[in-house]
């Protein structure tokens, strides 16, 4: 079975957890802070504060920028259930409106919309690793006078117009779960250009306090380990090699697959493809065919946020429940070989 997604780990990740290990210091510590210190590099030199997760990112970036309870926050329903949940979790109302159907990001036109007095922010999700409009957005953004917040989860190193993911906003937040571009087995960065946010998300992190015992605001112990971040420094190394085996896989299928809608790519954009999301009107049927040859898919995601039972909201998004409807994701992953990327094109038909 070709899988859909593959964590790639190899001796270099095994022997920087080794070396942590045997330190014996394995909370966070110096690691945590180089990896902060380099993963600068990838968000044009931005402040990074590394946390436990992708949602903690979120969750504390959000907190940290002063989103809270009164708050309404615009975001996609069509994405993983972590956007819509940490903005609930500050206490803030998450906003679900509608995508734009070619790159499956959130639609500045319904943003716009959407804008009541009790708006505070809008986060876009760079969802399977294509940029959101960030041009058009950025734009309503300073016109209302409202905070960027970005879900940058699944696109590390993505960029547009030259100005990578996680740089345009106030805040942003990436995560490095096993199956993303690149992993810390679990962990998240929160990415800022405000001394105050990282100052903010830094006390969140580790019980309100800079200054041991002298705790200044309510925190949660939302850390990471060393051990997590010398997995992710080397991974952030290997990133630009498994990026461009990401695009050439993908480039290989834009020219090979027929009968499906391949993904297509904003101008100026540069795609990570965390996932490569084909539309089919016979998807399910085309998942068992896949299934049948030996090739894994995923369906990122069958359920919009807002239909959820945990918001269980009544809104009417017709790009998001077509996308429901009709994507599929077949495996991208840098580890493929060209025979892999034959028989996927075989499997399509
Ligand atoms: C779009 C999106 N947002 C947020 C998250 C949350 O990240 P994590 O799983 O690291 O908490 C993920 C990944 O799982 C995601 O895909």
């Amino acid at each position: 079975m070709i899988p859909a997604a593959k964590p790639l780990i190899g001796e270099e990740e095994e022997a920087a957890v080794l070396r942590v290990l045997r330190s014996g210091m394995v909370a966070q510590g110096p690691e945590v802070a180089a990896f902060e210190a380099e993963f600068a590099d990838l968000v044009d030199g931005r402040r990074c504060v590394a946390v436990n997760s992708g949602t903690a990112a979120l969750h504390l970036g959000m907190l940290a920028a002063g989103i809270g309870p009164g708050d309404e926050v615009i975001v996609p329903s069509f994405t993983f259930a972590a956007t819509g949940n940490s903005v609930a979790l500050t206490g803030a109302t998450p906003v679900f409106v509608d995508i734009e159907p070619d790159f499956f990001c959130i639609d500045p036109a319904a943003v716009e919309a959407a804008i009541t007095e009790r708006t505070a922010a809008i986060m876009p999700v760079h969802l399977y690793g294509h940029p959101a409009a960030m041009d058009h957005l950025t734009a309503i953004a300073d016109r209302h006078g409202l905070l960027l917040v970005e879900d940058a989860a699944q696109a590390h190193g993505a960029t547009l117009n030259g100005t990578p993911v996680g740089a345009f906003g106030s805040v942003a937040a990436f995560s490095f779960y096993p199956t993303k571009n690149m992993m810390s087995g679990e962990g998240g960065m929160i990415v800022t250009d405000d001394p105050a946010i990282e100052r903010n998300a830094r006390l969140l992190r580790n019980q309100g306090m800079e200054r041991r015992y002298e705790n200044e605001i309510i925190g949660f112990n939302a850390r990471m380990t060393d051990l997590h971040a010398a997995i992710g420094r080397v991974q952030l190394g290997k990133l630009p090699a498994w990026t461009a085996a990401r695009q050439a896989n993908a480039t290989y299928l834009d020219t090979k697959l027929s009968g499906v809608v391949v993904p297509p790519v904003a101008d100026g954009a540069v795609h990570v493809y965390h996932q490569y999301t084909i539309r089919s009107e016979r998807r399910d049927e085309l998942a068992a065919q896949l299934t049948e040859h030996g090739v894994g898919s995923g369906v990122y995601y069958p359920i919009p946020t807002h239909r959820l039972p945990s918001f269980d909201l009544q809104l009417d998004l017709p790009e998001t429940e077509r996308a429901a409807r009709d994507v599929l994701s077949l495996p991208v992953h840098p580890s493929l070989t060209d025979a892999d990327l034959a028989s996927i094109v075989e499997a399509v038909g």
